[in-house]
């Protein structure tokens, strides 16, 4: 049996199921791979095509923001970038970012059949009152000159068939597979899903009426997450702050109001839930 077990990936079968999105006949599968983002920068800066996905069975450098690794052992989860190449500057990047968070929110309600919360920017999380998990996370890098991008990579993890984490995530991961524990999940079914959306939104972000298709997803977003309005946070940044959070601005930035007025988050430092801040300790 491969590393896939008996979830592998079918590129005909995808391509067929892709047909009528910019990602038909563009996916590229490794078994292993050092991390999908790095390789979709490397070929990106080739010449690789908008709609070009790559998408591993495992990683082995699988990187998430900041200086953080990604966790991607062998056919467990989801591990995949895709590389647009939108005509936008790169203040636009983050509405394409946020959208492909909207996407797999969409992907995991379709296949999993529950709606997973979104932390600013875009981690999927469980909706577990008591102690929200990371689900899945996303790692979004462009290359750009200051008034153009040339070309977005969107990296998405999702935890799909993990029933165990390692030691440093065993308090604050989860899984498909442990949220919806009678659903049979394919990584592919999922993938597809993905995608699908993806191509929706970003269809819409590119269009003659991109500025309205903007604030339509803003508002879906606002409307789909218990974070972006109304939870009080604590965000590690440089100078940490603390406060409630009001909706997100034209570009997707997030609004904070503190005590001392209103901060726009324009950096994805971290943003915890106030209480959970404060049982970690930080
Ligand atoms: C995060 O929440 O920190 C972002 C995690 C992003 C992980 C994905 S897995 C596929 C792609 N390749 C990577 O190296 N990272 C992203």
């Amino acid at each position: 049996m491969s590393a896939t077990g008996a979830d592998p990936i079918d590129l005909r079968v995808l391509h067929r199921e892709l047909s009528g999105t910019p990602f038909c006949g563009r996916v590229h599968h490794f078994e292993e791979i050092d991390s999908t983002n790095t390789r979709a920068l490397r070929e990106g800066t080739a010449g690789a095509p908008h709609g070009s996905v790559y998408v591993a069975d495992a990683q082995t450098g699988g990187r998430g923001r900041g200086a953080h690794t990604w966790s991607s052992p062998p056919a467990t989860g989801l591990y995949m970038s895709v590389l647009l190449r939108p005509s936008v500057t790169p203040q636009d990047a983050l509405c394409f970012s946020l959208a492909a968070g909207l996407a797999a929110q969409v992907a995991v309600e379709h296949l999993a059949g529950f709606v997973p919360d979104i932390r600013w920017p875009n981690d999927l999380l469980s909706r577990s009152a008591s102690e929200p998990r990371k689900l899945g996370g996303i790692l979004t890098e462009m290359h750009a000159e200051v008034t153009r991008v040339r070309f977005l990579v969107i990296g998405i993890g999702i935890n799909v068939h993990q029933r165990e984490f390692p030691p440093e995530l065993s308090r604050s991961a989860t899984s498909l597979a442990i949220e919806a524990p009678r659903v049979v999940l394919s990584r592919q079914a999922l993938l597809v899903s993905l995608l699908c959306a993806l191509s929706e939104q970003t269809d819409t972000l590119t269009g003659s009426d991109a500025m309205s298709a903007r604030a339509v997803l803003l508002r879906r977003l606002e409307a789909r997450s218990t974070w972006m309005r109304g939870k009080a946070v604590f965000v590690h940044e440089e100078q940490p702050f603390q406060g409630v959070t009001e909706g997100l601005d034209q570009y997707g930035f997030l609004r904070v109001r503190t005590a001392a007025g209103e901060v726009r988050l324009v950096r994805s430092g971290g943003v915890r839930a106030v209480e959970k801040a404060y049982a970690a300790g930080s």
